[in-house]
């Protein structure tokens, strides 16, 4: 059971994009509860590399904002290491986009193989120029080198997939670029980057699914971090699937792009409480309560899928619990996250006795009762919590392989699945 209360670190989303507009911002920004991750650490570390200073005090992170175009490259041939994080290497490349040198981005294993080609196509009718080792022949396309470039042109984008790192990449271009810029997605994806550029004084607008951007310049801002709502995720599961469970996660990110899963786990009769004093706010915050529910089988549709994209692998958890069969659809993008999702969660539901199937774009499983196994996470942090999740639900000695993953998003959970 989970009983009592706790606090969580700061978004990823958002810690990544705070550190990047604040290095870009004229004056001091001052970020309080940043996500505890690598991942968020790879961005700190590139940024320092471009000649941003950082200095803590009292828990407070200061960030010296250099404005835009004041970045420094102290040799002709900078490379910055975004290690396992798919954020950091897209955001990169437009906050990047307009240097007068070139910039190097690499990656670990995993990131290496993730696909850039696509983030090259929305950037370039901005002007912005990218080469890809796959454009020589290789078979990955890191590494990534953002070619330099000092000027870049307005543009009107439609994005071919939902993706908050793709637009994210083309609003930091936009926002560097002569004139004003559309960027459209086929469906809304989380909006992180359009909040927070209004509040660090962007010209900018957004409604569903649609993005407004003109040249502008940044101020600096002071700023606590939501605790990250994705990371939640696993704790919210946990106690709604063991006895006895009266769990309440205080000062939790709610901002409707992202807990979606929310939803599905309430279709799915989970007693979960939400109070959030300012729905409001630039990023909406609150406390979620959760008590031990049962739960019935759920369908996820396609629309929904940009809002649960992180959380598909724990509620593909939830499910196996779940009276009846689910079905999750329209998933073909878990494909190209740290591992293939579809895949990773197949293998692993499967050594856990759980009856599944997928098909390029989808995957239905039937509700039941784990069996003792051994689950690879093959090095993805999400796949490693949700069957660490399963373990700690189920009480069986399951064994969950490749763990140090999850030091990339949430070093914290393994004290709640001690
Ligand atoms: C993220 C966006 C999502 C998500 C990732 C973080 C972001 O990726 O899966 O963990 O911070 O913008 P896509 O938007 O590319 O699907």
């Amino acid at each position: 059971m989970l009983n009592g209360e706790c606090q969580l670190p700061g978004d990823k989303s958002i810690s990544h994009r705070v550190l990047m507009f604040s290095a870009i911002a004229q004056g001091t920004s001052t970020v309080q509860n940043l996500n505890t991750g690598a991942d968020v650490l790879a961005t700190q570390k590139a940024l320092q590399q471009l000649g941003v200073k950082f200095s803590e005090k009292n828990g407070l992170l200061h960030i010296h904002g250099m404005g835009f175009g004041h970045f420094k490259s102290d040799n002709n041939a900078l490379k910055l290491d975004c290690e396992n994080s798919g954020t950091t290497a897209r955001l990169l490349c437009g906050l990047l986009a307009k240097q007068p040198f070139d910039i190097t981005l690499v990656g670990d294993a995993s990131l290496t193989k993730r696909p850039m080609k696509r983030l090259v196509s929305a950037l370039a009718p901005f002007g912005v120029n990218i080469q890809l080792a796959s454009s020589h022949g290789d078979p990955n396309d890191f590494p990534v080198q953002i070619l330099k470039n000092t000027q870049l042109k307005s543009a009107n984008i439609t994005l071919p997939v939902a993706s908050a790192q793709l637009k994210s990449a083309c609003i930091l271009a936009a926002l560097q670029a002569e004139g004003q810029s559309h960027i459209l997605e086929p469906l809304p994806s989380r909006d992180h980057t359009e909040r927070l550029l209004k509040l660090y004084g962007a010209n900018i607008q957004h409604e569903n699914n649609t993005v407004r951007v003109q040249k502008s310049k940044l101020q600096a801002i002071d700023f606590t971090v939501p605790g990250d709502p994705s990371s939640a995720a696993f704790l919210i599961v946990m106690a709604l699937l063991c006895e006895g469970s009266d769990f309440t996660i205080k000062n939790m990110g709610l901002n409707p792009t992202r807990i979606g899963y929310i939803s599905v786990l309430r279709a799915m009769g989970a007693n979960i409480e939400i109070t959030c004093d300012d729905p409001n706010a630039y990023e909406p915050v609150g406390n979620v309560r959760v008590r031990t529910s049962r739960l019935i089988a759920c369908n996820v549709k396609r629309e929904l899928i940009p809002n649960v994209i992180d959380e598909l692998p724990i509620l593909m958890i939830a499910a196996s619990c779940a009276s009846g069969v689910s079905h999750f659809e329209g998933i073909a993008e878990l494909r190209l996250k740290e591992s293939d999702r579809i895949e990773t969660m197949i293998q692993g539901l499967r050594a856990l006795s759980i009856q599944c199937k997928s098909t390029e774009d989808s995957v239905t499983l039937q509700g039941g009762k784990f069996q003792t196994g051994t689950v690879n996470s093959f090095d993805d942090h999400r796949i490693a919590m949700s069957f660490l999740c399963a373990k700690r639900i189920s009480n069986l000695p399951i064994e969950v392989l490749n763990t140090d993953c999850i030091a990339t998003s949430f070093p914290e959970f393994l004290e709640f699945v001690k």
